[in-house]
């Protein structure tokens, strides 16, 4: 199978003219042969604007993947529903708990899903939630909840349950869309908290290959410590990937960093980055 995967919210553009950038991200994902979904909705203020820019209309869009529970990938979830009517979402059972980040200084911002589920099942959305991987479409499948076995992910330590600091969120729902191509597998990311390594991992484990083309989406290595990307670079450098599209929280000096050891491999991917796989 072939898709067609463009970036329609991510925190920076590229050259498509009016086009809005917000700290988040979603792709829609658009398969040769089957209906289209998105990955993801982004914050809310950007996502049809920009898909009407790039002349992608959303009104068809009956699925709905949220990667996890933060407020970056699910805002835009309420405005899709008013404008493009119901949809089916798919995430893990986690995805409405409380979420929190807590600076150093001690400042506590609410990062949850903006919105509660009766709110958006009264806005018709139809919630498919499941902690397990499954098959979402012929060749394309969730990965369900990762297990976190790597011992050098330990992913970031600013994610709480409360404001009290006391209750640390390793983001259990995050999860990562698969897509089977003739080139190999494709790995959509949302924020990737699991830790790229150990979604990789789970991948192997999950669908018994290992052949990963290409990796989309938010990596959050702009949020880890040195010795996670130390890691994780010496892991992607091992395992022939030939394509990765890094955004969001991935961050700047990260994606420096990446571009630099994987030169032939790295690449940003920005709002209208588009990807024929
Ligand atoms: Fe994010
Ligand atoms: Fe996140």
């Amino acid at each position: 199978m072939t898709f067609r995967i463009t970036v329609l919210c991510e925190n920076t553009v590229g050259p498509i003219s009016g086009t809005l950038g917000e700290h988040g991200f979603a792709a829609l994902i658009e398969p040769a042969n089957g209906e289209p979904f998105l990955f993801d909705t982004g914050q809310g203020a950007t996502l049809l604007h920009n898909a009407r820019r790039m002349n992608k209309d959303l009104a068809s869009i009956r699925k709905v993947v949220i990667s996890h529970g933060h407020h970056d990938h699910s805002g835009g979830l309420l405005p899709l529903l008013q404008e493009c009517g119901p949809s089916r979402i798919y995430g893990h059972p986690e995805i409405f708990a409380p979420r929190f980040r807590v600076k150093d200084n001690g400042e506590c911002i609410s990062i949850g899903i903006p919105r509660n589920q009766s709110a958006l099942k009264d806005a018709g959305a139809i919630f498919d939630l499941s902690p397990d991987f499954r098959e979402i479409a012929p060749g394309m499948f969730l990965t369900g909840e990762v297990p976190r076995s790597v011992p050098f992910e330990i992913g970031d330590r600013g994610l709480f349950s409360d404001c009290t600091s006391q209750r640390p969120d390793s983001t259990p729902d995050d999860q990562s869309l698969i897509l089977e191509t003739g080139k190999g597998l494709v790995l959509v990311l949302g924020c990737c908290h699991a830790g790229l390594v150990n979604t990789l991992e789970h991948v192997a484990h999950t669908m018994g290959r290992r052949d990963v083309h290409t990796i989309i989406g938010g990596t959050h290595l702009g949020f880890c410590g040195k010795e996670q990307i130390d890691n994780t670079i010496s892991v992607l450098k091992k395992s022939g990937i030939r394509k990765l599209a890094a955004s969001h929280c991935t961050g700047f000096a990260a994606s420096a960093r990446l571009s630099h050891e994987l030169p032939k491999v790295f690449q940003p991917a920005h709002v209208g980055y588009t990807l024929e796989v």
